[in-house]
C-alpha cells in the first residue's frame, strides 16, 4: 500500500535541517544506484558517511519513532539511515526498482528493503516537475508533498522522479525492513489496528469484544512477524 504520513517534521525542523544540508558537501547521485539505474539517475546526493546526513537523519528517525501512524502502517524492524538527494533544473531519475538488500555503511547489518520512504524538504511551489511517480497494480500515483510530509510505498514498485523544469527539490529517501514482509498482511494488520483504535475511542477498554479483537490482532501478528 502507498501511504502518506503528514507532518513527520515541523516547518521549524525542516528549516533547521535545510540549514545543515545546504552547507554540506554533495556528490554525484549515481553512487547508491544499481548499475542499471545509475544510467538514468541525474541528481546530487550526500555521501552515506556524511555528518550532515547523520544529524538530519537522526532528527527524522526520532520524529518517526514518535509517529504512531508510521509504526502502525510500517511495523518497522530495521530502518536504513536516511539519505538525501537534491535535484536541480534538468535533473531526474528514470524508472527503476530499488535494490532488494542494503548494507548499512560501517556496520555488519543488512536490511531487506520492504518499504521505501521519501520525506520532502522542499515545498511543492518551489519547483516544477520533480514528481515522484509510483506504479502499482492500480496504475500510476503522482506524489508531490508539502515539506515535512512523507510517502511510504512498497519497495517492489517501479518508480521514477520526473525532470525538474524550474527550481530545486531536496528530499530524504531511505528504506526499512518491516517485521511483516508481506504487503497484504501488513495492510490487514493496519486496517485492524486503525479500526480497534477507533473502537477504543467510543467504548470502554474493558469491552470484551475489544479485548477479543485486540487478541486477534496480536495472534495474527505472531503468525506473520519476523524479529
Ligand atoms: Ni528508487
Amino acid at each position: 500500500m502507498i501511504f502518506k504520513i503528514p507532518h513527520v517534521l515541523t516547518k521549524q525542523q525542516i528549516k533547521q535541517g535545510l540549514k545543515i544540508l545546504e552547507t554540506a558537501k554533495w556528490i554525484d547521485g549515481s553512487v547508491t544506484a544499481g548499475k542499471q539505474s545509475a544510467l538514468t539517475k541525474k541528481n546530487l546526493q550526500l555521501p552515506e558517511e556524511s555528518e550532515a546526513a547523520r544529524q538530519v537523519g537522526d532528527m527524522i528517525l526520532t520524529a518517526l519513532a514518535n509517529t504512531p501512524l508510521f509504526i502502525s502502517a510500517a511495523l518497522p524492524n530495521k530502518i536504513f539511515p536516511p539519505l538525501f538527494n537534491y535535484y536541480a533544473k534538468g535533473d531526474k531519475f528514470g524508472e527503476h526498482v530499488d535494490n532488494a538488500v542494503r548494507y548499512v555503511p560501517g556496520l555488519p547489518v543488512k536490511i531487506r528493503t520492504d518499504l521505501s520512504m521519501t520525506l520532502f524538504f522542499s515545498e511543492p511551489e518551489e519547483y516544477d516537475g520533480g514528481e515522484l511517480i509510483i506504479q502499482d497494480t492500480y496504475g500510476e500515483h503522482k506524489v508531490k508533498l508539502n515539506a515535512g510530509d512523507m510517502i511510504i510505498y512498497p519497495a517492489t514498485s517501479l518508480h521514477k522522479v520526473t525532470p525538474i523544469t524550474r527550481g530545486q527539490r531536496l528530499s530524504s529517501f531511505f528504506w526499512l525492513q518491516s517485521m511483516v514482509a508481506n504487503d497484504e498482511q501488513r495492510r490487514i494488520l493496519f486496517d485492524m489496528d486503525t479500526a480497534l483504535q477507533n473502537l477504543r475511542k467510543n467504548n470502554k477498554d474493558s469491552d470484551p469484544n475489544i479485548i477479543k479483537l485486540t487478541g486477534v490482532y496480536h495472534n495474527l501478528l505472531r503468525q506473520w512477524v519476523e524479529t
